[in-house]
């Protein structure tokens, strides 16, 4: 039975160019895999702990060495010798070690590099691709269904400078055939944008994600804009479009302020309702604030039955707060990022509950992103049906969707891609 040899952890820099974790795991038989960690911005407070030193004479403050020491000492220690079969097994011996309920002694991203290069390592092992190492890990019988990509072309809130709102509105390419032209209609979408935007006198430089940023004065000149590009490049009722509100980022003291406008939990329901009554708007993201719990239920009773309404912030890829808002029907998906929760496995229990409910997971990126690709084959490997990934620019973001276009070539006619909505 194979078994890990030696971890190795360094720090490296993330998309922002803050420094971030990656985690080398060597195996008895020599097999190796690698994995990077990546870092949000507009985080929830019921994450996981990201441990950073909090030296501001380094990195300002932004150092990962004591997360990197937590991997090259107490977690290399627990884990050496040990089979790598079962991911469950690995994963709770670090879940055991730190004893916190949010992984607050070594830290999430020490623990999730070293959760994500066990899978790497386990499928060079199998000699299998990823995705279908996943899959047979956690029992997933068809790893076929290649995801419907949300592209986030402008960014806002705590992504740019815009002075948008919104953090993300992206575009959903719905009525197109195959993962490849879902790629193909979201650039050629972006550069269509690109074009309407420089004409219309605004800046094309990019947002942290990849998208434009430019300093319209609301979201439904955001939207103008997006619907005009979309005609323009042809696909006129072939796509739709999402956002992300990322409402905790403009929630004060009982108030939501919506591109200078204050409003209550109820009227940004209704100013969401009436975005829907106006635009091919089809999936809200944290529309309200990571605890306005009834915000989320009142728009989710309204547009529930027709609208994606995703809990990031407010679930946090959390089994617990998953299963309450499932109880309450708070919203009908689920964002699934590996960080929010810190290991492999537990994030794999967030998507299969939030499957077995009949709601829909949409697997995702975080804003400070590195190269690593592990978000394509869990996507694939766990048939989410949904990723989103950024624009269609800046390699931290475009990797994803490159190795999702390596993964259809090998799927070859066995490929599904449909739209989930
Ligand atoms: P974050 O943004 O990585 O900055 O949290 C992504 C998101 O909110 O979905
Ligand atoms: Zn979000």
């Amino acid at each position: 039975m194979t078994t890990i040899s030696h971890i190795h952890a360094r720090q490296i820099l993330d998309s922002r160019g803050n420094p971030t974790i990656e985690v080398d795991v060597t195996l008895d038989d020599g097999t190796f895999g690698r994995s990077a960690v990546p870092s949000g911005a507009s985080t929830g407070t019921h994450e996981a702990l990201e441990l950073r030193d909090g030296d501001k004479t380094r990195y300002h403050g932004k150092d990962v060495t004591k997360a990197i020491a937590n991997v090259n000492g107490p977690i290399l220690d627990a884990l050496k010798g040990k089979p790598i079969s079962d991911q469950r097994t690995i994963d709770q011996l670090m879940l055991d070690l730190d004893g916190t309920p949010n992984k607050a002694s070594l830290g999430a991203n020490a623990i999730l590099g070293v959760s994500m290069a066990v899978c790497r390592a386990r499928a060079g092992v199998e000699h299998k691709p990823l995705w279908q190492s996943l899959a047979d890990q956690f029992d997933v019988s068809t790893p076929t269904l290649l995801p419907m990509p949300m592209m986030n072309v402008i960014n806002g809130g705590q992504h740019a400078d815009s002075g948008l709102s919104f953090q993300e509105c992206m575009i959903i390419p719905t009525g197109v055939a195959t993962f490849s032209e879902a790629i193909r209609a979201g650039s050629e979408v972006f550069h269509c944008l690109k074009t309407l935007l420089k004409d219309a006198g605004y800046t094309v430089s990019v947002g942290d994600e990849g998208g434009f940023a430019p300093q319209v004065k609301n979201a439904e000149e955001a939207f103008d804009f997006l619907m005009k590009s979309i005609d323009v490049a042809g696909y006129t009722g072939k796509m739709q479009i999402g956002i992300d509100a990322a409402a905790s980022e403009f929630y004060k003291d009982g108030s939501y302020d919506v591109d200078g406008k204050p409003m209550s939990s109820s009227e940004l329901t209704d100013y969401y309702v009436s975005l829907c009554d106006k635009y091919p708007l089809i999936s809200i993201e944290d529309s309200h604030s990571e605890d306005d719990w009834d915000g989320f239920s009142d728009l989710t009773a309204r547009l529930g039955g027709t609208h994606q309404l995703v809990g990031d912030d407010l679930l946090v890829t959390n089994v617990e707060r998953i299963q309450k808002a499932i109880d309450a029907k708070t919203v009908n998906s689920v964002l699934i990022k590996l960080n929010q929760i810190g290991t492999v496995s537990e994030t794999v229990d967030a998507i299969k509950l939030t499957q077995d409910s009949g709601w829909t997971a949409v697997v995702s990126h975080r804003s400070g992103e590195t190269e690593d690709t592990f978000i394509a084959h869990l996507a694939v490997g766990l048939r989410t049906g949904q990723i989103k990934t950024g624009s269609l620019s800046r390699t931290d973001r475009v990797c994803k969707y490159n190795q999702l276009l390596r993964i259809e070539e090998q799927l070859g006619s066995k490929a599904e891609f449909s739209s989930p909505f």
